[in-house]
């Protein structure tokens, strides 16, 4: 049984290497994704504490208890391109279904070892499972995006980016194949320094939970609500509570899962010298009125999953 705050194992017991990820549900099946950081940290050329680029894994699961390694889908491997190296930093995969055509897109936050390029790298595959194979690496609408998530409100998409040397968070639509973006785009938290952006609705809101920019460490997610995605983006509190709140219960936001009606907030506990290491929470969203609470709970999803 795993427990939040603590590294996760998956069927046979090994370390789930699904860092910064996110799970989509699709078929009868739990997939999720993130930063396969399973080997020991190291300093690089840039002075950088980080793991060499592996790959992003994909674990499956039928019931969000148990996870399988369905195996790296992105890799230097499997890319095309040339464009993922060891040095590469791709961090923060985010997967999409495309109905229309049939296949899934993933975008990352892609980089320089110096974290100086700030750009996106867009994959495509048929199958959940890959093999995810590199279309493109760009910047949205030429702005920066670091840290970043994907959104589907109806028949739009969006990539929410960390833009403007993370001072402002970008709300830009995707082209309707979701492998770039339209040029329609909104800021938010101008000069806010906002990252690890979640974003999810519920009855007349559209919410987001972020951190700010403090790299590894941890701090304050804050939450913000609108009528609007593209406006009043307005930030509100702290959702955690306790002795723990000021740093996210030492946790960094990266997605926010819905399961029948229920969100959950998907935390990092980074181990910023031990990466490998790093462990994992999910977290009912509790909504009172208009303001969420998070309250921390040990077991994943808070306990049964209704
Ligand atoms: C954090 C970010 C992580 C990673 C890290 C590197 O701010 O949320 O995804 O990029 O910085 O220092």
């Amino acid at each position: 049984m795993n427990t939040n705050g603590q590294p996760w194992t998956d069927d046979v017991g090994d370390l789930i290497q699904a860092h910064g990820g996110m799970i989509l549900h699709h078929g009868n099946t739990y997939y999720w994704y993130g930063e396969n950081k399973g080997v020991d940290n190291y300093r690089n050329a840039e002075g950088v504490n980080m793991v060499p680029f592996i790959g992003i894994s994909c674990y499956t699961s039928p019931d969000l208890l148990t996870w399988h390694h369905a195996g790296i889908v992105l890799s230097e491997a499997t890319d095309p391109t040339n464009t993922l190296t060891k040095e590469s930093i791709c961090e923060r995969p985010k997967v999409l279904y495309d109905a229309e055509r049939g296949r899934f897109v993933m975008w990352c936050h892609y980089d320089t070892p110096d974290y100086k390029y700030a750009g996106n790298l867009v994959a495509i595959a048929d199958n959940p499972t890959g093999l995810f194979q590199v279309q493109r690496v760009l910047r949205p609408n030429g702005k920066e995006s670091r840290d970043m998530t994907v959104y589907q409100d109806g028949e739009h998409t969006y990539l929410i980016h960390s833009s403007d040397m993370n001072k402002t968070l970008y709300f830009s639509e995707m082209t309707p194949d979701l492998t770039d973006c339209t040029g329609f785009n909104a800021k938010a938290f101008v000069d806010q320094e906002r990252e690890a952006p979640t974003v999810f609705h519920d009855g007349d809101w559209y919410y987001t939970i972020t951190s700010g920019c403090t790299g590894w460490k941890p701090n304050p997610a804050l939450f913000s609500r609108s009528h609007f995605l593209f406006s009043n983006q307005k930030l509100i509190d702290n959702p955690c509570v306790g002795s723990r709140a000021r740093t996210t219960y030492d946790g960094q936001p990266t997605y926010v899962l819905p399961v029948n009606g229920q969100y959950y907030l998907m935390l990092d506990h980074w181990q910023r010298f031990d990466l490998k290491h790093s462990g994992y929470s999910i977290l009912p969203i509790e909504i009172h009125g208009r303001d969420l609470e998070i309250p921390w709970t040990d077991t994943p999803f808070g306990g049964p999953i209704q």
